[in-house]
């Protein structure tokens, strides 16, 4: 258990999150070990992206404690969780619709080269396409506002800055959802690659089972405010993770009915 503990990058320990009279999180824990990919899965609603936001600096827990590589910290916001290595792309993406596909790449962390700025232009320029052909979505032009590119190009842009940022622990709130199944497919591949470099440890929230127990290390299922199931992929299936969420329906719908 010692050894464990000292393995995990990130623990969320107790954490609970109101909005009104939504209980989003209720108690939760959570803990991601270096290196891994641990696999997010939950029904709608289940309180996935609160986790995120609060894990990437964007909300305030209403209790508990976030552990990151082994200190006790409290975000001021995303700056401070980004400076310890946490970033996050998020399920509405944040791009900024005015700037362009480079602008947006380098957001806050823009490349400067004085005397001649251009040359910081052209640079960020290049990176940026490194950055999309690594992932490999065709974005025919870098100058146009993102707020002109197709949804799933848009969720490529927000991949590839969060991959090559300097972040080590990474947030992927839904990752496919505006994909294709070819471009799926690439930023699936993507995973894998960090997965096999074992540099980054990633959380990644999927809906599709399949695409979990594929490129995650470990699986948790979060139901209702809390995670309700945590194994590793290898020791799980398809038809069982299919199973408690449907029982849980079902009970759900029974407890309905008994009102
Ligand atoms: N800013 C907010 N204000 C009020 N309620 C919120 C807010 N953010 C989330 N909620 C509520 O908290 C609950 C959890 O939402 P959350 O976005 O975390 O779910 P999710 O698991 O990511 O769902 P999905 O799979 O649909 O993305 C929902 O009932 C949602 O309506
Ligand atoms: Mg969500």
């Amino acid at each position: 258990m010692a050894e464990d503990l000292a393995d995990d990058v990130l623990r969320v320990e107790n954490v609970s999150k109101r909005f009104g009279a939504v209980t989003a999180l209720r108690d939760i824990n959570l803990h991601l070990r270096k290196g891994e990919v641990l696999g997010l899965l939950g029904d709608n609603g289940a309180g996935k992206s609160t986790l995120m936001k609060i894990i990437a600096g964007f909300q305030n827990a209403d209790s508990g404690r976030i552990v990151v590589k082994g200190e006790e910290v409290t975000f001021r916001d995303v700056d401070h969780a980004r400076s310890l290595g946490i970033d996050c792309v998020y399920q509405d993406l944040a791009l900024v619709n005015e700037l362009d596909v480079v602008q947006n790449m380098f957001l806050k962390r823009e490349l400067v080269s004085r005397p001649v700025p251009l040359l910081a232009r052209r640079k960020m320029r290049r990176l940026t396409r490194e950055a999309l052909d690594q992932i490999g979505i065709n974005i025919p032009r870098l100058d146009v506002p993102v707020a002109r590119l197709s949804g799933g190009q848009r969720q490529a842009i927000a991949v590839a800055r969060t991959v090559t940022s300097e972040a080590d622990i990474i947030l992927l709130d839904e990752p496919l959802a505006a994909m294709g199944a070819k471009e799926g497919a690439m930023i699936l591949d993507l995973v894998q690659k960090l997965r096999e470099e074992g540099n980054v440890s990633i959380i990644m929230i999927a809906h599709n089972y399949v695409h979990v127990l594929q490129s995650c290390d470990r699986v948790n299922l979060i139901q209702g405010g809390q995670i309700t199931f945590d194994k590793p992929t290898p020791e799980t299936s398809v038809e069982e993770l299919n199973e408690i969420v449907v029982e849980e329906y079902r009970r759900a719908r029974r407890a309905a009915h008994a009102d």
